[in-house]
């Protein structure tokens, strides 16, 4: 838990300095298609602002490796925080150097400055002292709400609460936290978790953290074809991880020693290619999938038996679509899931921005309890890993 929280100091008269994830998806004309991150971010600025606060804010946007790169400015991210603001957020295009240290210096309480993405200068993933100095230059205390970000040790995230007076949590990352720990630390019996998406490789170690906790997973997408492979099914032309067989029969094998129910989709949604008019077949429990196609969706008796073990559980995480859900004919799966996630008594978290997509697309975002505004933050916070950019608070 972090130290410091914003709502416990003094803003007032101060320039505060607040760290962002607002790495939102933008389409090919530059606009951004969601606003989540940003729309989460409005509570602390609004605290700042109503007490007398001024902002310097920034975040990093896409991966342009210490380069300038055009399409991944924050200038649109910056219009938008404005519309929702309701005020004008000046913008400056560099972080650190004469520019910014002029912008900050102007600023009068009740204003808001956006610097650029800070992924455009090298120091930023160098975690580098002398990027966070500048970073720091001239603030009085740094807010970090950049919860999809604290996973990554970079200057703006860790390194600049060294060079800050005080280092806080804003109202987002606080509340991530709180809601996360709940899973992390003291899950209640019935706690179940939801795990999809195309690769078992990344989820692994949460996998083998989660046996010691959770009391049901189950397992939907295009990693569940590298488990059902490993247990000797025929998945066709499935997405499948050769190199993890071994790992997913350990895990198996390591879920039924500890008691930990293990759901796998027993039927599924198939076809040759993945188009919004191909011929469909349902394939039933106990078949194979034919070898030139490939699982798409989890089918009609793994809905029914996934929508069991929700309506059970106590507390439920999920991560990751049960299928191609972008394209409508294999999209069925995800939205009942999400659809009996909004229904269940239970404490639900949704974490991912596909999970996300997901639920809006569901129209079921109000019904969950917390949609994490961290993928793999919150992944590794599950996984019981320390995240550098919390560390660095409680540190500071
Ligand atoms: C995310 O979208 O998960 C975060 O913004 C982190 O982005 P990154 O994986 O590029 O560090």
């Amino acid at each position: 838990m972090a130290k410091k929280f914003i709502a416990d100091v003094t803003v007032g008269g101060r320039r505060v300095f607040v760290r962002n994830d607002f790495n939102v998806p933008l389409n090919p004309a530059g606009e951004i298609t969601d606003d989540t991150r940003i729309q989460a971010a409005l509570p602390t600025f609004r605290h700042l602002l109503d007490n007398g606060a001024s902002i310097v804010c920034s975040s990093h946007l896409g991966r342009p490796k210490g380069k300038a790169v055009a399409e991944l400015s924050l200038a649109p991210v910056a219009r938008r925080l404005g519309e929702l603001l309701g005020k004008k957020v000046l913008f400056c295009s560099e972080t650190v150097g004469a520019k910014a240290e002029k912008a900050k210096a102007r600023l009068r309480p009740g204003q808001v400055l956006m610097l650029e993405n800070l992924r455009f200068h090298p120091g930023e993933t160098l975690n580098d002292p002398a990027f966070a100095a500048g970073l720091a230059s001239g603030i009085d205390l740094y807010v970090d709400d950049a919860f999809g970000a604290c996973h990554r040790a970079h200057a703006s995230i860790d390194e600049i609460t060294r060079h800050v007076p005080l280092a806080v949590a804003g109202f987002l990352l606080r509340k991530e936290i709180d809601f996360l720990t709940l899973a992390a630390e003291n899950p209640p019996d019935d706690y179940l978790v939801i795990l999809g998406g195309a690769k078992v490789s990344d989820k692994l170690p949460l996998l083998e953290h989660l046996l010691t906790q959770a009391d049901a997973i189950l397992i939907g997408g295009a990693m569940a074809y590298t488990f059902l492979k490993a247990e000797g099914m025929d998945v066709g032309a499935s997405r499948v991880e050769n190199e993890c067989l071994e790992l997913c029969r350990d895990l198996r094998r390591k879920a039924d020693e500890r008691g930990v129910r293990f759901l796998l989709p027993c039927d599924h949604i198939v076809a040759c290619r993945i188009e919004p008019n191909v011929t469909l077949r349902i394939v039933r429990p106990g078949e194979g999938i034919p070898g030139e196609m490939m699982g798409l969706d989890i089918g009609p008796e793994t809905v029914e038996a996934f929508r069991a073990e929700i309506g059970r559980a106590r507390l439920i995480f999920w991560n990751g679509p049960m299928g191609v859900f972008e394209v409508d004919a294999f999209s069925g799966g995800t939205m009942k899931i999400a659809a009996a996630l909004a229904a269940s008594a239970a404490t639900t978290i949704v974490g991912g921005g596909d999970s996300l997509a997901a639920v809006n697309q569901a129209g079921v975002a109000d019904r969950i309890s917390h949609i994490s505004t961290g993928g793999g933050a919150a992944l590794e916070f599950l996984s019981g890993n320390q995240l550098p950019g919390i560390a660095a608070l409680t540190e500071a």
